[in-house]
C-alpha cells in the first residue's frame, strides 16, 4: 500500500511516498528555518504563507524523483496536530482536496504518532514498545502496545527538551533553532566537565520530566561567572547541559521499562538526533537485555515519511473530510 504523507505542522514543508510504512520512495523537506531565523523563533503567520508557497512545488519535484505517479498512491496522510494551526490548515486543506480530486482515502494522522512511526522506516520493528519522544514541544515517554495505541507514561511538567536546548543555546548566542547548533559545539569539546559545571539531573519522583530548573541552573552559571569566562567556557557548558539532558532521558526510559517490562526502546523527535542522547542509548540500551531502534537522522526531525508511515498503521481509520486541525494533544490514543 502507497500512502502520501503530507507535514505542515511547524516551519517544514514536507511531502513522502511510503510503501507499506517501511519503505521510502521519495522524501522531500523544505526548511523555512532561513526564513524565521532573523526573528529568533517560527512567526506562525509567515510560517502558513511560506507553506502555501511552497506545496504544490514541492508536490511537483517529489513526483518528479520516483517512478510513481499521484493515480499509484492508495490513501493520504497528514499531520493534524498539535502544531501551529495556520501551518496544519494548509496540510490539511492541501491533503482534503487531493483526497477528495483523485477519490483516494484520507487518513488524519497524529504528529507525536508520527515521530514515533519514524522508528518503522527501514526496520522490522514491532510493538511492544517504549518510547522516548522530545521534541520542540513535546517530552513523552510512551508505551505502544499496538501500532496505533500510544500510552503517555510521563511528560514535562514545564518546558519541553527541545525548548530548553533552544533557550540554552540562545543564551550561548547561537542562532535558531538552538537544538543543532548546541549539539555541535558540545560534541567538538573534549575536555572532561568540570565539578563547578555539573548539573543536577532532575529525577522527580513520577516519571514526568522537569526542564526548567535545568536551564536556569545555566542561566545563574552565566551570571556567577560573568561574560568573559562564559564566552570560555561555553563549550564545556553546553557539553555539560547536553549530557545531563541524556542521562535524564536514559534514567527515565530505563525507569519506564522496569515499570512496564518493556525492553524494546525507541527514540523520536528532533531532540533524538542529539549526539550525546544517540550515544547513551547506544551504550545503555545497546547490548544484552534490551532492543533498541532510533530513527535515522533525516527522519528525527520533522518530515512526512514519518506522517506516511503512521498513516499506514492507521488504514483501517479513515477520517472524514470535515476533520479539524489542532494546536494541543487532544487525546492519548490515535485511534478513534
Ligand atoms: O521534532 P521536531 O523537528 O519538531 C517538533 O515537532 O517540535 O523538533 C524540533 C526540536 C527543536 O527544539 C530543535 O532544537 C531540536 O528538536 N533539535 C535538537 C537537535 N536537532 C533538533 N536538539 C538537540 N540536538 C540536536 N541535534
Ligand atoms: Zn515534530
Amino acid at each position: 500500500m502507497l500512502v502520501l504523507g503530507v507535514e505542515t505542522s511547524c516551519d517544514e514543508t514536507a511531502l513522502a511516498i511510503v510503501e507499506d510504512g517501511r519503505k521510502v520512495h521519495a522524501n522531500k523537506v523544505l526548511s523555512q528555518i532561513a526564513k524565521h531565523k532573523d526573528w529568533g523563533g517560527v512567526i506562525p503567520e509567515l510560517a502558513s504563507r511560506l507553506h502555501l508557497e511552497a506545496i504544490n512545488d514541492l508536490m511537483a519535484e517529489l513526483f518528479k524523483d520516483c517512478d510513481y505517479q499521484i493515480e499509484d498512491i492508495d490513501a493520504i496522510a497528514v499531520s493534524s496536530g498539535p502544531g501551529l494551526v495556520g501551518s496544519l490548515m494548509v496540510g490539511a486543506n492541501f491533503a482534503k482536496v487531493l483526497a477528495w480530486i483523485y477519490g483516494k482515502d484520507l487518513i488524519e494522522v497524529n504528529h507525536l504518532h508520527g515521530h514515533v512511526c519514524a522508528n518503522f522506516i527501514d526496520s522490522d520493528l514491532e510493538p511492544p514498545l517504549l518510547c522516548m519522544l522530545a521534541s520542540g514541544g513535546h517530552t513523552q515517554i510512551i508505551e505502544m502496545q499496538s501500532y496505533t495505541k500510544m500510552n503517555i507514561l510521563a511528560e514535562t511538567v514545564d518546558d519541553a527538551a527541545g525548548e530548553a536546548f533552544d533557550k540554552v543555546a540562545r543564551l550561548m548566542g547561537l542562532p535558531y533553532p538552538g537544538g543543532p547548533h548546541l549539539d555541535k559545539l558540545a560534541s567538538s569539546c573534549e575536555a572532561e566537565v568540570p565539578a563547578e559545571y555539573k548539573f543536577p539531573v532532575a529525577m522527580p519522583k513520577s516519571l514526568n520530566f522537569s526542564f526548567s530548573g535545568l536551564k536556569t541552573a545555566v542561566l545563574r552559571v552565566k551570571e556567577k561567572i560573568g561574560d568573559e569566562v562564559w564566552e570560555r567556557d561555553k563549550v564545556v557548558i553546553a557539553k555539560s547541559f547536553q549530557q545531563t539532558v541524556a542521562q535524564t532521558f536514559y534514567r527515565k526510559t530505563l525507569a519506564a521499562s522496569e515499570e512496564t517490562g518493556i525492553t524494546k526502546i525507541v527514540l523520536a523527535g528532533g531532540v533524538s538526533a542529539n549526539s550525546a542522547v544517540r550515544a547513551i542509548f547506544h551504550d545503555k540500551f545497546g547490548g544484552e537485555g534490551f532492543e533498541l531502534v532510533v530513527p535515522s537522522l533525516k527522519y528525527c526531525t520533522d518530515n512526512a515519511a514519518m506522517v506516511a508511515s503512521a498513516g499506514y498503521f492507521k488504514r483501517s481509520d479513515t477520517s472524514e473530510f470535515s476533520f479539524e486541525v489542532y494546536s494541543r494533544v487532544k487525546t492519548a490514543s490515535v485511534s478513534k
